[in-house]
């Protein structure tokens, strides 16, 4: 036993000239908007690509690309192992027991449209499923049709003043046993809250519920990994994690890919058809109907080589100091609202100035070549919690640089003069 007292390991510390290289890596960024320089903080709507991803999806095109699982040739075999190691890449990646339980879909919107569909299957009317008052809408949109279709119930969890879940409430919801199901931001898209999740799914467990997280923007942010927070299904998208659009993850625990019935109809998803009924192959296919997106696998699993590479211990440092800067300069500017004060967050930061219209700051900031999101950023019922119409939300991704806040705080406060 060592009598050295444990070290915290200090965060890594990261250089100017660090992500000046990372930036290189994205040809996108060398883009000039009405003759200045790109500022781009809209990562969260959809992150810029490294030469990493564009070339590896332009060599499978070129030289591995058929249909896969089909072919018995050549050229198929390598474009289904490419597309199958896509599957373990993603495994590892997450941490998933195993690569059948990596299910890839179009997008998060539809890997929780699966869930929704295919786990109220299981339930009977009068059931209940717990979302939380920050979700996007493609967390509450399904389960609204779901609710609608099949009489299962949807409860809300509520969402405190600082921007976290409030866990009392949630526990609160659980308490009757009649919820089923728990599916709950990992990071909100607004507020940039990052969720307890292993704390959700004790809850929900001890509730005897299941739990699934919606990962979009967490785990571009952070490492994840679906068996230590205890997951019973966690989903992802390919274009916010520096990969292609087009692609999505839904990871689940084998025994729930097994009991729910299939979410879409048609090729690679049957064992047997027949003119009176079909029966189904064993997951991953059976929800995987039709020709996947196998060049977008490609894609992704170089994305993930690519942040993995670079490693999410300087990501996070990186990106924890870009919101301190954040914080701190736009805090500072008269008549300007910062939204969301949760301890733990990712880089995404939402703000509403005074007598400005949120699409209105964005256009005028896209006048001076900063791109970023503003609306309710489809999550309409927690603007109608916040009493805005919407907000404008700045988002950071591993190459957003100290220098392009600066940019932003001071484009800000002209805008600021300029109405005052
Ligand atoms: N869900 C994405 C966003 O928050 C599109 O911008």
């Amino acid at each position: 036993m060592s009598l050295r007292p444990e070290r915290k390991r200090a965060a890594p510390v990261v250089t100017e000239e660090m992500v000046a290289r990372w930036r290189a890596d994205f040809p996108i960024l060398a883009t000039e908007v009405r003759g200045r320089p790109l500022v781009y903080l809209d990562s969260a709507a959809s992150a810029q690509k490294p030469r990493a991803v564009i070339a590896a999806m332009v060599t499978a095109m070129e030289r591995h690309y058929a249909n896969v699982h089909r072919g018995i040739h050549w050229l198929s075999e390598r474009a289904t192992e490419a597309y199958e190691g896509a599957r373990a890449r993603v495994a590892r990646f997450i941490n998933a027991p195993a690569a059948e339980e990596v299910v890839f879909t179009r997008n998060s919107t539809e890997a929780l449209n699966l869930v929704a569909h295919s786990f109220t299957a299981l339930m009977a009317p009068g059931e209940a499923v717990v979302i939380s008052e920050m979700e996007h809408h493609s967390n509450l949109v399904p389960w609204q049709m779901q609710r609608d279709a099949r009489g299962i119930e949807l409860r809300i969890a509520r969402v405190n003043e600082t921007g976290e879940i409030d866990l009392d409430d949630l526990e609160a919801k659980l308490a009757d046993g009649k919820v089923k199901l728990v599916a709950i931001t990992h990071m909100s898209n607004v507020l940039g809250t990052c969720t307890p999740a292993a704390r959700i799914a004790a809850l929900a467990h001890a509730a005897g519920a299941a739990v699934l997280f919606d990962g979009s923007q967490a785990i571009v942010h952070r490492p994840v990994d679906v068996q230590a927070i205890g997951a019973d299904f966690y989903a992802f998208t390919g274009h916010k994690l520096y990969g292609p659009s087009g692609i999505g993850v839904l990871w689940a625990r084998r025994e729930w890919l097994e009991r729910m019935p299939p979410f879409l109809g048609g090729g690679e998803m049957i064992a047997t058809v027949s003119f009176e009924r079909a029966t189904w192959a064993p997951p991953p296919y059976k929800f995987e109907a039709g020709t996947p997106p196998i060049v977008e696998a490609v894609g992704l699993a170089a994305a993930i080589d690519y942040l993995e590479g670079i490693g999410y211990e300087a990501i996070l440092a990186h990106e924890a100091a870009l919101v301190d800067h954040a914080l701190r300069r736009l805090s500072a500017i008269p008549g300007l609202t910062l939204w969301g004060r949760a301890q733990e967050r990712g880089g995404v930061v939402s703000f509403t100035l005074e007598g400005v219209h949120p699409h209105d700051l964005s256009t005028l900031l896209d006048r001076a070549g900063i791109a970023v999101r503003a609306g309710n950023h489809c999550a309409e019922p927690l603007m109608q919690k916040l009493g805005v119409p919407g907000t404008t939300r700045a988002s950071f991704g591993l190459y957003t640089t100290h220098e392009e806040i600066e940019t932003l705080a001071e484009a800000l406060e002209r805008v600021r003069e300029f109405f005052a």
